[in-house]
């Protein structure tokens, strides 16, 4: 177990130029496994989760190297079909393999998800969309076994805009027989990052971004040359660290529509922006003050990975703010490391109430995920005196380096593995 060393009240601020997108990159390798020639993906984000599955690539028998942050994959050749148990359960993204497989040999068996830190997260709206469209499911010893001679294309109703069913979907329809048409699919940005790497080879697919999608399945796929978009939570995080600890930050290569409703969030708080081609300018103000109530939702609403990072930046506001997360029934375990800090945030269900401090005070304080882990290290950069902040092997699923990143920008972080 892996932790941060950080040494507090030096602003977070200069030049930074945003990573690929995890959140797109992920699927768009799933995808890859539909292409019948070589696929070339550029700005490739140097995670951990990117390693993972570029490593079930290679257990499946494809080809994929990694140079810089270039990936070069050829999944012509393969020899399984199956996910395990252990790596969906390690990497809960890895249950989009499953559409892609059924898509292209129109099998595959994946062992069972199973919950995490922040949720549940069941997979009923994947299942019971593949049933639809043909595929025959059966679980046995936490492994689903599933198969689809003929994979139809069909009207889906999604019962919850699910970014993940809506990405497995896409895999499985792309080369369906016939059209298939999302109701009430995700938007995210990450959607649309897929469809137009699907769109790229040769996929036909519209609406994208909008809450209904419609595939009109190909016999084939076709390699494709694609450049993985932004980042917008790390844009986020970045945004919050030197918000939070008064620093003036440009960040390079953003798409300002992708992030709006974060940058609303921090102009309530008394940021001010530039905006000039994919250089986005902030300047935080000498006191962060709000009176807000944020509810997390499907995009365009408050993403929920924003959710840690906010609730951050909300415990130095001037003000008391309400923050309710709709999409996962347990994501707030940040909230009480952050009260170790000497942040005032009272959890009651699924709403947090958040009294802004004078300040913070460096501690010993434990990530238990992603972005949560994330909310504790720019609180540990804002806070006076030294903190140690656990759980960087949750960290380091979703930032790249970020040690170096924020030392760079003028903080003094350390990793200890
Ligand atoms: C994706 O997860 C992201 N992960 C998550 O980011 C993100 O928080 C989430 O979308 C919401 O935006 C990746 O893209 C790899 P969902 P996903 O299916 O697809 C319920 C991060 O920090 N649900 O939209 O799993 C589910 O329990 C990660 O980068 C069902 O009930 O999210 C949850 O409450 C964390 N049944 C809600 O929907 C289902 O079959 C949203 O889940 C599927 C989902």
């Amino acid at each position: 177990m892996g932790y941060y060393l950080i040494e507090g009240g030096k602003p977070i601020g200069g030049e930074f130029a945003v990573r690929g997108s995890k959140n797109a990159a992920l699927p768009i390798l799933a995808a890859t496994l539909l292409a019948e020639d070589e696929v070339v993906l550029e700005n490739c984000p140097l995670i951990r989760d990117f390693y993972l599955t570029l490593d079930i690539l290679r257990t499946l028998g494809c080809k994929a190297e990694l140079t810089g942050r270039t990936a070069v994959i050829d999944t012509r050749q393969i020899k399984d079909v199956k996910i395990q148990e252990e790596t969906v359960q390690k990497m809960r993204s890895s249950i989009l393999f499953l559409g892609a497989l059924l898509g292209r040999e129109k099998r595959a068996i994946l062992g069972h998800p199973g919950g995490c830190a922040i949720g549940k997260r069941p997979i009923d709206i994947h299942l019971s969309s593949f049933e639809k469209m043909g595929v025959e499911i059966n679980e046995e010893d936490g492994l689903f076994y599933c198969s689809a001679p003929h994979i139809l294309g069909y009207h889906i109703y999604l019962k919850y805009p699910s970014v993940g069913a809506t990405e497995n979907l896409l895999l499985l329809a792309a080369k369906a027989e016939g059209v298939t048409v999302i109701h009430n699919a995700a938007r995210e940005p990450e959607i649309v990052a897929l469809v137009h790497f699907l769109r790229a080879c040769g996929a036909e697919i519209y609406g994208e971004g909008t809450p209904s999608i419609m595939i009109e399945g190909v016999k084939k796929l076709h390699g494709a040359y694609f450049s993985i978009p932004f980042d917008r939570i790390e844009a986020g995080t970045f945004l919050c660290a030197s918000a939070m600890t008064g620093g003036e930050l440009s960040l390079l290569g953003v798409e300002k529509n992708d992030i709006e409703t974060t940058l609303d969030v921090l102009q309530k708080t008394g940021c001010r922006f530039t905006f000039e081609t994919e250089r986005l300018r902030m300047m935080p103000p000498k006191q962060l003050k709000a009176e807000l109530s944020l509810v997390t939702g499907p995009y365009p609403g408050f993403p929920t990975d924003m959710q840690p990072l906010i609730m951050s930046l909300l415990t130095l506001a001037k003000g008391t703010c309400m923050i309710s997360e709709t999409v996962f029934e347990a994501r707030f375990r940040h909230a009480e490391e952050l009260c170790r800090m000497g942040a005032d945030i009272v959890i009651a269900d699924r709403v947090a109430k958040i009294k802004g401090s004078p300040g913070l005070h460096g501690a010993e304080v434990f990530g238990r995920d992603l972005r949560g882990g994330a909310a504790l290290l720019i609180a540990a950069l804002a806070a006076e005196g030294k903190s140690t902040v656990y759980g960087s092997e949750y960290v380091e699923r979703g930032y790249e380096k970020i040690e170096d990143a924020f030392s760079l920008l003028g903080g003094n972080v350390r990793l200890m593995e």
